[in-house]
């Protein structure tokens, strides 16, 4: 038997039950997991009200990235022995103290990575790549707009743009985050609850705009969005924690000869060979102290209605975890 985070129902937070899940033998191909640390996403919040893409057969488990310790595998699996330290993404069942798992679904761990930094870095580090190296790389000198900057996405978003040499303009929901997205690396600040945001971009860049902008909140922030882009600036929108986006409307974006894309991790990892160089660069930046999810808050798993509710309260900042 295993503590698993559960819903029968899609809903608030009152839906999430904490159950004890039969987890047994791994079958042919599988391994049984125990979970050291799992992420807590913001999507997990979606997920939980059934407005995910990926909306489960209920009931279902919560928690899509997990990692652990190896400790059976079934027939057939040769990549993975018991005692191996391991990790896994967009699986739901990760918010449990154990699991079965297809084989093919794990990677290792290498030893310098630990279960709590995997999981916090491993889906936003891969998705910041896709985001700021396969979608738009930004030149030396360029200077890029982050909104969220304060997120778990943004804060990976904001140290990988540095690292490039970009100039960092980060938008954040409140003063205290203020202080946590300089240092964590925006050459600016600007809190667009307080301020009208786009008039700030204008102002820093001198009327030029940003020749792109990384977009995880949506629809709050998409009319200003559009308004500080520079002519053929793209704005890049991969989530909306504020709500769904507007249809787009291509006059609009013909205004300013403007690109769009709404972009998902899954698509741009869908070529293993791909995926696996893409993580490589991830571990490989965190090793060398460029990239750090700045894990503010570690969960127990009875405590997950208090995760979901920080993250959905904007009172997060870097990346939040659940501990086993
Ligand atoms: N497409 C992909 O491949 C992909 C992969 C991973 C994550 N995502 C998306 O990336 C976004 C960030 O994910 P995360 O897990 O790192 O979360 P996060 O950024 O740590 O938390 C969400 C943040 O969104 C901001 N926000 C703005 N309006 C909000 C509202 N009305 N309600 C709640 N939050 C609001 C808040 O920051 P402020 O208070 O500073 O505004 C909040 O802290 C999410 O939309 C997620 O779905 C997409």
């Amino acid at each position: 038997m295993a503590k698993t985070v559960r819903i029968h129902e899609f809903g608030g937070t009152d839906k999430l039950k904490i159950e004890d899940v039969e987890v047994g033998e791994p079958g042919p191909g599988e391994v049984r997991l125990r979970h050291e640390a799992a992420a807590v996403h913001f999507a997990e919040t979606l997920v939980r009200e059934g407005i995910y893409f990926l909306k489960p057969e209920l009931p279902s488990a919560l928690g899509l990235e997990g990692a652990g310790v190896v400790e059976a595998v079934g027939a057939g699996v040769t990549d993975f022995a018991p005692g191996d330290r391991a990790a896994y993404r967009f699986n739901l069942g990760a918010h449990a103290k154990a699991r079965l798992i297809p084989a093919d679904q794990l990677h290792h761990l290498p030893d310098n990575v630990d279960a709590k930094t995997a999981v916090a870095a491993t889906v936003r580090g891969m998705t910041a790549q896709y985001l700021i190296r396969q979608i738009y790389q930004p030149e030396p000198g360029e200077t890029v707009l982050i909104h969220a900057a304060a997120g778990g996405m943004g804060t990976l978003l904001t140290q990988w743009a540095k690292h490039l040499g970009a100039t960092v303009i980060g938008t954040v929901g409140s003063p205290g985050k203020v202080d946590f997205v300089r240092e964590n690396g925006c050459d600016h600040a600007i809190d667009y609850r307080a301020e009208n945001f786009a008039a700030r971009v204008m102002e820093i860049t001198e009327g030029k705009g940003v020749p792109v902008c990384y977009d995880g909140v949506g629809a709050q922030v998409y009319d200003g969005t559009v308004e500080c882009l520079s002519p053929c600036g793209f704005y890049v929108n991969y989530g909306h924690s504020s709500g769904f986006l507007p249809p787009i409307d291509a006059m609009v974006l013909n205004q300013k000869s403007l690109r769009f894309t709404k972009a998902s991790l899954k698509d741009y990892m869908r070529d293993p060979a791909v995926a696996k160089a893409m993580l490589a660069e991830v571990f490989e930046l965190l090793a060398a102290g460029v990239l750090d999810p700045r894990i503010s808050a570690e969960y127990a798993l009875e405590d997950i209605a208090e995760a979901h509710r920080a993250i959905s309260s904007r009172d997060t900042t870097g990346s939040i975890v659940m501990m086993m």
